[in-house]
C-alpha cells in the first residue's frame, strides 16, 4: 500500500514546469519533499489531488494503493479527494470560511462525504476530530469563528478537517511556514504523531532541511521540475549525493548554527521553467560543473536503495 508518483510531468503549452517528478509514500511513512521555491512541489503535491487548474496538461504515473489517480472522475475522484488523501496548506486561513465557525465547517465536510448519524453524533464526532488535533478545549473552541484563533490553533483545525475522512495519506504543503518557531515544532510533532497513530503516510512538503530532519524518514529533493535526489534521510544527510542537496544541507541555518537568508553555499536562483538552461538545470550554480553537464541534463542512476541525477555524484 503506497501512494507513488513516477516520471511526472506537468506542463503548460511547451513550457515543462515539471519534467521529472518522484514521490514514494508507504502506509505510516513520513516523507519529505524538499527544493527552493519554484522548484515544482506544489504542483506535485496538487497533482496527486487532481487539483491542478485545467490548463496545465499532466502525464507520467500517479497511483495510489494500486489506483490510477490520472483514471479517476466524477463521483470517484470526488471520494478519491479527502478520503483517500487530503492535503492541509500553508495558510490556514485559506482553507477556513471566516464566515462560519470552526465546527460547523468540520461538520460541512462530514457531511459532504456521507457522514450519517445524529446532530448529536455529528458534533461528537467532530469534536473528537479536534482531539485528535490536540485542539485545547474543544467543546468549546467549535464554537469559535477562525479569526478567533492564533495561526498554530487554525493549522490544527485545518489538519483536523483533512483527518475527518480518516485518509491514508496526508499531503502537508509548508503546512507551518506561516507560523513561528516554537509552534512549528509542535505541529510537525502532531503530524508524527497522527502518521502513527492513524498508520497515515505523510508527505511533508517544505524548503527547510531543519524541518526534513526533524520529521522524515524518506526525502525527495526536487530542483527545477526533477527530482535530483531520493533516500532515507539518514542517507542523505550522512553523504548527499547531489551537489544541490549537499548545498541545502550546508546553507540550513538551523544545522549549521548560523542564521542566513539566502544560499551562500549555491548563490544564485532556481530558473524560471521557461528558461531552463540546457543540460542539468543546476549547472550554472553547480560548484562541481564540468562540460558535460551543459550538454546534456543526467539522467537518474541508482546508487544502492538511493537514486540521484548528477553525473558526477558524490560517492
Ligand atoms: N498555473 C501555472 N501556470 C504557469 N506556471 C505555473 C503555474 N503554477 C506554477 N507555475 C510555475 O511552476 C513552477 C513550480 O511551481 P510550484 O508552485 O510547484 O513551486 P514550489 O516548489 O511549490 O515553490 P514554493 O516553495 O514557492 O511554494 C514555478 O516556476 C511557478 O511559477
Ligand atoms: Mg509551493
Amino acid at each position: 500500500m503506497s501512494l507513488k508518483v513516477k516520471n511526472l510531468k506537468i506542463s503548460r503549452g511547451t513550457v515543462e514546469l515539471v519534467v521529472s517528478g518522484e514521490v514514494h509514500c508507504n502506509r505510516g511513512e513520513k516523507v519529505a519533499v524538499v527544493g527552493e521555491s519554484g522548484s515544482g512541489k506544489s504542483l506535485t503535491a496538487l497533482s496527486v489531488l487532481r487539483l491542478l487548474p485545467e490548463s496545465l496538461k499532466v502525464s507520467g504515473e500517479i497511483t495510489v494503493d494500486g489506483r490510477d489517480v490520472l483514471k479517476l472522475k466524477g463521483e470517484e475522484l470526488r471520494r478519491f479527494r479527502w478520503e483517500k488523501v487530503a492535503m492541509v496548506f500553508q495558510d490556514p486561513s485559506s482553507s477556513l470560511n471566516p464566515l462560519i465557525t470552526v465546527g460547523e465547517q468540520v461538520e460541512e465536510a462530514l457531511i459532504f462525504h456521507g457522514f450519517k448519524g445524529t446532530e448529536k453524533e455529528l458534533k461528537e464526532r467532530v469534536v473528537e476530530l479536534f482531539k485528535l488535533a490536540q485542539i485545547p478545549e474543544p467543546e468549546k473552541r467549535i464554537n469559535a469563528y477562525p479569526h478567533h484563533l492564533s495561526g498554530g490553533l487554525k493549522q490544527r483545525v485545518a489538519i483536523a478537517m483533512a483527518l475527518a475522512c480518516s485518509p491514508n495519506y496526508l499531503i502537508a504543503d509548508e503546512p507551518t511556514t506561516a507560523l513561528d518557531v516554537t509552534v512549528q515544532k509542535r505541529i510537525l510533532e502532531l503530524l508524527k504523531e497522527l502518521s502513527k497513530k492513524k498508520e497515515m503516510g505523510t508527505v511533508l512538503i517544505t524548503h527547510d532541511m531543519a524541518v526534513v530532519e526533524e520529521f522524515a524518514e524518506r526525502v525527495f529533493v526536487m530542483y527545477s521540475g526533477f527530482t535530483v535526489e531520493s533516500g532515507s534521510k539518514e542517507e542523505i544527510f550522512r553523504k548527499p549525493l547531489h551537489p544541490y542537496t549537499e548545498g541545502l544541507i550546508a546553507s540550513s541555518p538551523k544545522l549549521t548554527g548560523v542564521a542566513k537568508r539566502r544560499l551562500p553555499a549555491i548563490p544564485g536562483n532556481v530558473p524560471e521553467p521557461s528558461n531552463r538552461p540546457k543540460g542539468c538545470p543546476f549547472h550554472p550554480r553547480c560548484p562541481k560543473v564540468r562540460e558535460v553537464c551543459r550538454k546534456e541534463p543526467p539522467p537518474a542512476v541508482k546508487i544502492e536503495n538511493r537514486t540521484v541525477r548528477c553525473f558526477f555524484p558524490n560517492y
